[in-house]
């Protein structure tokens, strides 16, 4: 695997992190070029002789060298903003495999996306549809679009991260899908492509997904009688991984429930994976600066905080701890929160681990390759953290860390 010990120091593939931890600083995020490539090659080989594209979705993260050699292994995009789309062309994507979702597209993003030649825009309400109709009209082009169903099907995973029941925001709602496509199929300047939904983040089993497949698959087969011939169906991303003891799924189980519920039909399939795909080919590298006893609670303080790594304090998330050098003359391990130094008592890493650590040790938090770095702030003007791709022996920085004069070039102190 691609995080292992080696005569007991933690490497990523071959290289140590302590090495990694000398040259580039603490904290950062370290990827495995190797891990990419074998989770994409899950996708690609439980898809393999189907019509299908298996489009990662940015958000979970966007580091153009992530973006770079997975748009060399054949990857699509699925993308929520116009900075992705930025993003993705700058490492070399292909504007016609990027499918473009979310709420709240903008006038300069439709056109954005028109003017690069996105596959499709993935359309999540009637003013959006009339918003890109006017737009598309002004440039003189035709918008390729699906809509975004909400196939109310719970994906029985965290809330926050469920997209696709009534009452989400997402999508449209599924009764409304047929006659918002015969609208959209008497505009001239839209060509109806597909048909997507994603029904949330983090499944563990294929049930809702394969549940999912078959609702979109019965509003396919009414729109074709209706006249509406569909080229692809988009069944979302949502595929877990393991952060702890969990047993989610295989890809290949997830990917076969679909194909059977899409046998015998001609539309291409499409996939957005971002977390099953990056999240397990990541890790936050952090040094131990204080070990505090604390009159409750004992603390080791880190130099990465809930800036660096938000998910343990909005989800209550797990991320598995490991020390980078394991000792064997240390005195017993003691029960620690892992902390960070921001000024929030929900600034944690991690609660109530065993470990056997001293000031100045290095340690991993693993799992830290999807909605990680990507969702990091500057909160207590602290600087983003360097990223580092490892593959084999070598280790390349993909991303400086922030300097503290860049987070505040951007401001003036008014003269009045
Ligand atoms: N497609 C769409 C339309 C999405 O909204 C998402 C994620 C994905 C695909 C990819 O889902 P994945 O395969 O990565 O599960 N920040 C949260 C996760 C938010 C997911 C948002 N949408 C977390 O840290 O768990």
């Amino acid at each position: 695997m691609a995080f292992t010990y080696r005569d007991g120091a933690l490497c990523a593939e071959q290289v140590p992190f302590e090495d990694i931890a000398r040259r580039f600083g603490t904290p950062c995020y370290v990827y495995s070029r190797a891990a990419l490539e074998q989770y994409y090659g899950e996708f690609t080989r439980a898809l393999a002789g189907r019509r299908a594209l298996v489009a990662y979705s940015v958000k979970a993260n966007s580091n153009l060298g992530v973006l770079a050699l997975l748009a060399q292994l054949g990857a699509g995009f699925d993308i929520v903003s116009g900075g992705e789309l930025a993003r993705v062309l700058a490492a070399g994507g292909d504007a016609r495999k990027v499918l473009f979702s979310g709420v709240g597209k903008s006038e300069e993003e439709i056109a954005q996306a028109l003017r690069a030649g996105v596959l499709c825009l993935n359309l999540e309400s009637e003013g959006e549809l009339q918003r890109v109709a006017q737009v598309a009209a002004s440039l003189g082009k035709r918008a390729p679009i699906a809509f975004r169903v909400n196939p109310d099907v719970d994906a029985k995973t965290h809330p926050y991260i469920s997209t696709g029941l009534r009452q989400n925001k997402f999508g449209v709602a599924y009764d409304d899908a047929e006659r918002l496509y015969r609208a959209a199929a008497q505009l001239p300047q839209i060509d109806i492509v597909g048909v997507g939904c994603h029904i949330g983040s983090l499944m563990l089993g294929t049930g809702p997904f394969v549940d999912a497949a078959g609702r979109i698959l019965a509003l396919a087969q009414r729109l074709e009688q209706a006249g509406i011939r569909l080229t692809h169906i988009d069944l979302g991303g949502g595929f877990g991984i393991r952060y702890r003891d969990e047993s989610p799924a295989s890809i290949s189980q997830f990917i076969d429930g679909a194909l059977g519920v899409l046998a015998g039909r001609g539309e291409t399939l499409v996939v957005d994976p971002g977390r099953a795909i990056v999240g397990n080919a990541g890790v936050l590298l952090t040094r131990v600066q204080y070990v505090k006893r604390g009159a409750d609670r004992n603390f080791l303080v880190v130099d990465a905080a809930m800036n660096d790594l938000i998910r343990p304090a909005l989800y209550g998330a797990w991320h598995e701890v490991l020390p980078v050098q394991r000792r064997d003359d240390s005195a017993e391990p003691a029960v620690y929160d892992v902390v960070g130094p921001v000024c929030e008592s929900a600034d944690f890493l991690a609660k109530d681990r065993a470990l056997a650590a001293r000031a100045g040790d290095l340690l991993a938090v693993m799992s830290a390759g999807a909605y990680a770095m990507v969702m990091s702030s500057n909160y207590n003007t602290r600087p983003r953290v360097a990223e580092v791709m490892v593959h084999g022996g070598k280790a390349h920085l993909v991303r400086k860390r922030e300097s503290i004069q860049e987070l505040y070039a951007g401001e003036s102190v008014p003269s009045w």
